[in-house]
């Protein structure tokens, strides 16, 4: 890494989650990752989700022809886990290096999780042969009760289902994806190193306020819903320090605005298109850029046994604001881009 006040050099960073969706609104979206990225996790939870490896190459030749030849860009499958997957047709996945890891949805937990998984024992199976393997799971961390808080449910899910999951399979790689809370970052911080998480840029720079401020803002409405000060100071602190189980997963997930504005809108927050420049004036607000390069481009590689990427990315301050769309058009329709609601310095040197 080199770096001076007004600029920074990297290790091209990686997006370890991803969501792309498909057809036109996957050719729309993708150009604003691999602008930065040279690497990406992507997730499953297409309409009709990957479940099977047969679905996930289909999937990865339509992701594949919407990227150009010349375009150096590395998208890396997971695999939606149900209660009917198969133990045998994951491992033929992952040996033949279709996929990279598997994802667990609790049922209902989020958009298009109703395939997901609702008695977590009948997965154990699974995990069994997915830890001899060595293939990480990567688990959306929240209970479903609807009597838990929705504020409340990661935590609940690390005490009802993490431990006891982590006590039978201790060998087992899990990344906590989109972790939210303090309570994720101390369980995390106190366990071996098979424990990992990401984080998004969202919930690193905003805490629930902003989804009411001054009236309802869909465009701020994910799952896991943002949280209290006090959790976002949690990951802000383990992020500026470099902490090696913490990496990059946007987790970018465009809906159409017409299906964010709706009596029942859809959650996800689309910021791939600005991923870096807000990183890297968020790390330089908190005098950290030294770890900027930690968070977006080794930690994950590292916990994925990955080589860093060849590639540089060079970031360069200049005395002005830059200026950032609000929407991305698509033939679907524009999606809004994600406003962290700062000024933003830094921009990617062409
Ligand atoms: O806000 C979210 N949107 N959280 C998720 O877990 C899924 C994602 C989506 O696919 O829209
Ligand atoms: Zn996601």
């Amino acid at each position: 890494m080199k770096n001076s006040p007004n600029q920074i050099v990297i290790t091209k960073p990686d997006d370890w989650h991803l969501h792309i969706r498909d057809g036109e609104i996957m050719k729309a979206v993708l150009p604003a990752s691999y602008r930065w990225a040279r690497r990406a996790i992507i997730m499953p939870n297409l309409l009709s989700p990957v479940v099977t490896c047969e679905d996930a190459r289909s999937y990865l030749s339509r992701i594949k022809a919407c990227i150009e030849k010349t375009v150096d860009f590395e998208p890396m499958l997971t695999l939606y886990l149900t209660e009917e997957t198969k133990a045998e047709d994951l491992v033929l996945g992952f040996r033949e290096k279709i996929i990279k890891a598997v994802k667990l949805y609790p049922a209902g937990a989020t958009t298009n999780s109703h395939n997901g998984v609702k008695n977590i024992t009948k997965i154990y199976p699974i995990l069994a042969a997915m830890s001899e393997e060595g293939i990480p799971l990567l688990i959306h961390g929240e209970v479903t009760d609807p009597y838990v808080d929705v504020f409340d449910r990661e935590a609940v899910f690390i005490d009802k289902i993490l431990v006891p999951m982590r006590v039978e399979y201790p060998e087992l790689n899990i990344v906590m994806e989109h972790i939210t809370t303090k309570q994720s970052v101390d369980y995390i911080l106190g366990e071996n190193s098979n424990l990992a998480a990401t984080i998004t840029p969202h919930h690193l720079i905003l805490n629930r306020n902003v989804i009411f401020e001054g009236g309802i803002r869909p465009h701020y409405y994910c799952l896991p819903v943002l949280k209290r000060e006090i959790h976002r100071q949690a990951l802000v602190d383990v992020v500026t320090k470099g902490h090696k189980k913490f990496f990059l997963g946007t987790d970018s997930a465009p809906h159409i605005d017409d299906a964010k504005i709706d009596k029942c809108g859809c959650a996800g927050i689309f910021n791939s298109p600005f991923t870096m420049e807000i990183l890297a004036q968020f790390f330089d607000n908190h005098n950290a850029l030294e770890n900027l390069e930690n968070f977006t481009s080794l930690n994950g590689a590292e916990f994925y046994k990955l080589p860093y990427n060849k590639e540089k990315l060079s970031l360069i301050k200049s005395d002005e604001m830059i200026h950032m769309p609000e929407v991305l058009e698509t033939k679907k329709g524009p999606i809004t881009i994600f406003n962290p609601n700062m000024q933003i310095f830094w921009q990617i040197e062409n």
